[in-house]
């Protein structure tokens, strides 16, 4: 089997790892049992460009239970594990070309590497799969029979395509599941981001003043865990509902232009370009913390940055310092990339269950509904949302209320007033 990762040797602690994750991930865990006996993908080859944590060797695992023909990629180049690409190759089986650090034009070379399986089904985060597909491999379309995004950043990038009339292949958007954005990228991206800026720094921030900018869900997740560990959290934002509501969960929301010179940590959490800019950089205190938590590393303007810097080092794992020309310190944390994923391991699996038993559940349903798809993006069946609610409630040991008939007729009803 063809394949590339960082050290086959880090296999067997790969393989411990993924079991533990997987201890936690009792929705896909029954997703696999019924794959497992119905076998909705058998010989589908799925190509995946995801982030290569334990939670995807679980789903991976998944998929091929249900009779796939798996192959997986990176996402970002930052975020692969190594141990587990290693553990997926040799305990699983499946072909992984994914290694930790690696440069942009071997992350590009991998995604080729998984393209070259032909696959009928694409599974992305971040949109990449789609798009080098579109761009240069169009000779591969005619046999894609849909595809699914995981992320905002992926979504909104397939919704212009499919607006403009290029998308040309059906794409589930598993990111605009109730099940998968009000957890993931709440819960999950508010511990995972908190995670990565403490292991890559040890600072305390408790009585810091943290800058959250963007409030949309994965924003509010990460005010919402500063704000927890008892910093002073500020909100930027450019949409006046959601500074609205940051200002109604309590957040102080100003301009970027004066938080600057207020923050002693920084993350972006928008999905644009260049959130942190020249300006601001000039402005912030001796020894701010930035780092992003969006897809791509675009939110931190580094050329920028580097534009007034002095002098550069690297401080330790995933801290690099740049003395400004003002003779301030400013520190980026992972390059400007996913700092959850870059200094830490992701989200938990707890939250990936939920994320990922819709990846499985929507491939599925890709194929079983391949006939009537057209070329557009669209969302999770809602059945497939509320199953998997029901399910992990269930797993948690959650009962909740069903309606009675009085308040069933009540409800259908227009009648009945005061
Ligand atoms: N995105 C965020 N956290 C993740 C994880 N643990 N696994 C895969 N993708 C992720």
């Amino acid at each position: 089997m063809e394949y590339d990762v960082q050290d086959i040797a880090l296999a067997d602690k790969g393989k411990l790892r993924i079991e533990w994750a997987n201890q936690t991930m009792p929705v896909l865990n029954l997703i696999k049992e019924e794959f497992l006996a119905n076998k909705p993908l058998k010989g589908v080859r799925v190509a995946a460009c995801l982030h290569v944590t334990t939670e995807t060797a679980s789903l991976m695992d998944v998929l091929k239970c249900g009779g796939a023909d798996v192959a997986v990629c990176a996402s970002n180049p930052l975020s692969t594990q190594d141990d587990v690409s290693a553990a997926l190759v040799k305990h699983f089986g499946i072909p992984v070309f994914a290694k930790k650090g690696e440069d942009d034009k071997t992350y590009y070379e991998h995604i080729h590497a998984v393209l070259d399986k032909r696959p009928q089904i694409t599974m992305d985060d971040g949109a990449d799969l789609v798009s080098v597909i579109h761009k240069e491999k169009t000779d591969l379309i005619d046999d894609i029979i849909g595809g699914t995004e995981e992320t905002t950043t992926g979504v909104i990038r397939l919704r212009s395509m499919a607006e403009t009339g290029v998308l040309r292949y059906p794409i589930v958007a598993v990111n605009d599941a109730e099940t998968k954005h009000f957890f993931d990228n709440r819960y999950g991206t508010g511990q995972s981001t908190m995670d990565g800026i403490l292991r890559a720094t040890n600072r305390l921030i408790a009585g810091s003043k943290f800058v959250v900018c963007g409030y949309g869900w994965c924003g509010r997740g990460v005010a919402m865990r500063a704000r927890g560990m008892g910093a002073n959290v500020i909100v930027t934002e450019v949409d006046s509902l959601r500074g609205l509501e940051a200002v109604m969960d309590g957040y102080r929301v100003m301009p970027i232009e004066e938080a600057a010179s207020k923050g002693d940590f920084f993350c972006t959490v928008t999905g644009d370009i260049h959130v942190l800019r020249k300006e601001h950089f000039l402005r912030m205190k001796d020894g701010a913390v930035v780092c992003n938590s969006g897809h791509f590393n675009v939110e931190i303007d580094l050329e920028g940055l580097r534009e007034v810097t002095k002098e550069n080092r690297e401080m330790r794992d995933f801290v690099e310092e740049y003395l400004l020309e003002n003779g301030r310190r400013v520190y980026v944390l992972g390059e400007g990339r996913l700092i959850n994923l870059s200094a830490a391991e992701g989200h938990p699996s707890s939250v990936m269950d939920m994320s990922f038993a819709n990846q499985a559940l929507c491939a599925a349903h890709l194929l079983s509904h391949a006939k009537d798809l057209e070329n557009k993006v669209y969302g999770v069946p809602r059945a497939i949302d509320e199953r998997i609610a029901r399910l992990k409630l269930e797993s948690m040991g959650v009962r909740i209320d069903a309606l009675t008939d009085e308040q069933k007729t009540y409800l259908a009803s227009w009648e009945q007033g005061t």
